[in-house]
């Protein structure tokens, strides 16, 4: 595999010698990118001997025969290369990628680069804490890169606490599990629902709840980052179609049913995050509501129940539902894995302080047909979102093993 290693400017910075080792041991190819901030700790030449190739060090050439080539290697670095991992990563580095900002070489490169990133941060304990930091690191996650954190320890400011590079050898294995995990939803189509439905009850009005979208683009992340064809169908919300996803905008649950049977017949797994609305209003009036009585009331009628009509007509696609509850999760979770005909129910807890809903975390039960419970415990959604890819991966084989398919 071709690996671009970034070299951040910290005091660290000379521990990613021995990382570039690690790397070229497990036969992987290395191309070093420094900062300006790395080479005040370290010289380009100690890279250049360890790897055999010439260190890139500016976004420009330095000499006077600047080159169109010269000019859009970092274009070039990035589509020659599988995998970017960071070392040190310095806060100033994770705000930049945080944010899109592309000032030097390794920051446009970032941006130009499709394939996975490690990113293995190092700072003072105070920078490592500041809100602005933890900021950027949440959405560096969410964006499906793996951050190993640093250790606790003796810093070179003198302070002791949290922000003290991890050891080369642990970075190392960082980019093992990426390398791993990644391609292991090759060949399939994976086809996810998230967000709310909006039901129209006149022009200007309508029935929601409060999903934010953040679970189900957390599963089309994942699944698109680990190789999967992944179909994204989202209620309204304020979030990005995650890159590399095909994005199907609806409203209502009518609309999410249409295009869920639209697109199912190459979809391999289902998986249904979305909120939809149970009730709406059939007859929607073509004007606006007028407030003329002191009472409202609405007669409502059931919306399709898509997951139910899914369990019926799945084929041999593996099919998963979520269950959304306040009480009796397990109970709650394994009847709907029954009642529609779920291969398995991811069920969560909502309304309450630290539910599922809004939240950048959450915590689920995941229930299946073998009678079997996994309690997964609160983590960022995306992480959540690769466990319960593992889970059915696992599933997976485990009917090839059994039906020989
Ligand atoms: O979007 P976030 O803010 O990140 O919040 C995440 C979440 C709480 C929305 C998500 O984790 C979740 O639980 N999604 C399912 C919400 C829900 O509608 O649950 P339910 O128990 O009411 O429905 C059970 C299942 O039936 C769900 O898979 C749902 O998509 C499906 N369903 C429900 C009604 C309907 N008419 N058709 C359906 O297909």
């Amino acid at each position: 595999m071709n690996i671009v290693l970034g070299v951040g400017g910290g005091i660290a910075a000379y521990k990613s010698a021995e990382l570039v080792r690690l790397l070229i041991e497990r036969g992987h190819g290395v191309q070093v990118v420094m900062t300006a901030g790395a080479q005040e700790f370290v010289r380009p030449l100690t890279f250049a001997a360890l790897t055999g190739r010439k260190v890139v060090t500016s976004l420009f050439s330095t000499n006077s025969e600047s080159t169109l080539s010269s000019a859009i290697e970092h274009i070039g670095v990035a589509q020659e290369n599988d995998l970017l991992v960071v070392s040190p990563a310095t806060a100033d580095l994770l705000a930049k990628f945080a944010n899109g900002l592309a000032d030097d070489f390794l920051t446009t490169m970032y941006l130009a680069f499709t394939g996975p990133v490690v990113l293995a941060p190092a700072m003072n304990s105070n920078m490592w804490l500041h809100a602005a930091t933890q900021s950027n690191l949440e959405t560096l996650r969410r964006r499906g890169h793996r951050i190993v954190d640093p250790e606790e320890g003796q810093l070179a400011c003198g302070m002791v606490g949290p922000g003290r590079l991890a050891a080369p050898e642990q970075i190392a294995m960082a980019v093992d599990a990426e390398i791993g995990r990644r391609r292991d939803l090759d060949g399939e189509t994976v086809l996810i629902t998230a967000g709310p439905t909006q039901e129209p009850l006149d022009p200007v009005r309508y029935i929601s709840n409060r999903s934010s979208g953040k679970m189900g683009y957390a599963l089309a992340e994942a699944a698109a980052a680990r190789g999967a064809k992944v179909v994204l169908i989202s209620g309204p919300v304020h979030l990005a179609p995650p890159r590399g996803c095909t994005f199907i905008a609806v409203h209502t649950a009518r609309e999410m049913r249409d295009r869920v049977f639209e697109n199912l017949q190459p979809a391999s797994v289902i998986v249904k995050a979305a909120a939809v609305a149970d009730f709406h209003l059939s007859k929607v009036p073509s004007q606006k509501m007028k407030k003329t009585a002191a009472r409202l009331s609405l007669e409502l009628d059931p919306t399709p129940d898509i997951l139910a009509e899914l369990g019926r007509k799945k084929g041999d696609r593996l099919l998963v539902g979520f269950a959304a509850e306040t009480e009796n999760l397990q109970q709650e979770t394994r009847r709907k894995l029954e009642a529609k005909n779920c291969d398995m129910v991811v069920g969560n807890l909502v309304g309450g302080e630290g539910g599922a809903f809004e939240s950048d975390q959450n915590e689920v039960l995941l229930a299946l047909r073998s009678g079997e419970f996994i309690a997964v415990p609160r983590a960022s959604k995306r992480e959540v979102a690769d466990r319960i890819f593992d889970e059915i991966l696992k599933l997976r084989l485990h009917i090839y093993a059994t039906n020989g398919r």
